[in-house]
């Protein structure tokens, strides 16, 4: 099943990476601010070693791409040390996290490039309007970076519609987003 999963309530935590990819992702509904930062950090380590090990099963543009991606993930996890240390949160062991980014990709191994970008195109879009509920629930101090965290999901969006597309210079979407964190 798919929808009202809860993310603030203790115990309610769910992942929804395991779900079929026949349905769209539904977005979770989020109640409290810091324990769903924490959790989308942890899901960047996760998509981190995802993108990475999807690198290695392609070739050319898609490698590329993939590569990107993982660049931007950790881009992300970077540019949000300070708001780790402000809110003083505890992440999950990060190898743990990667070898669960690690095993997702195992489960995508066969996913050609075209379906992966069906996939974002059908599925990040429930990431984004997390993002917009976290972004009204973010206190001020952390509008900036949540806008970032946001921006990072809609590049890609935006990168797997430009790549579906055959724009020649898709590419640059993601390293045009890249140079906001490195
Ligand atoms: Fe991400």
């Amino acid at each position: 099943m798919v929808g009202d999963l809860v993310i603030g309530e203790k115990g309610a935590f769910s992942d929804c990476a395991q779900e079929s990819f026949t349905l769209s992702q539904q977005p979770r509904i989020i109640t409290d601010f810091v324990p769903t930062l924490q959790l989308f950090l942890e899901e960047e380590f996760i998509g981190d070693a995802l993108f990475d090990a999807l690198a290695n099963f392609h070739e050319g543009r898609a490698r590329q791409a993939f590569q990107l991606m993982a660049e931007i993930e950790r881009g992300v996890i970077a540019t949000m040390g300070p708001a780790i240390a402000r809110h003083g949160l505890k992440l999950a062991d990060p190898e743990g996290l990667r070898e669960d980014g690690r095993r997702e990709a195992e489960a995508m191994r066969d996913m050609s490039w075209s379906d992966f970008l069906s996939h974002v195109d059908e599925d990040y879009p429930a990431f984004v309007d997390e993002l917009e509920q976290l972004f009204r629930l973010a206190p001020k101090a952390d509008k900036a970076d949540i806008q970032l965290f946001l921006d990072h999901e809609v590049a890609l969006i935006d990168f797997a519609a430009a790549e579906q597309n055959g724009d020649p210079k898709s590419v640059d979407i993601l390293t045009a987003f890249l140079q906001r964190v490195t």
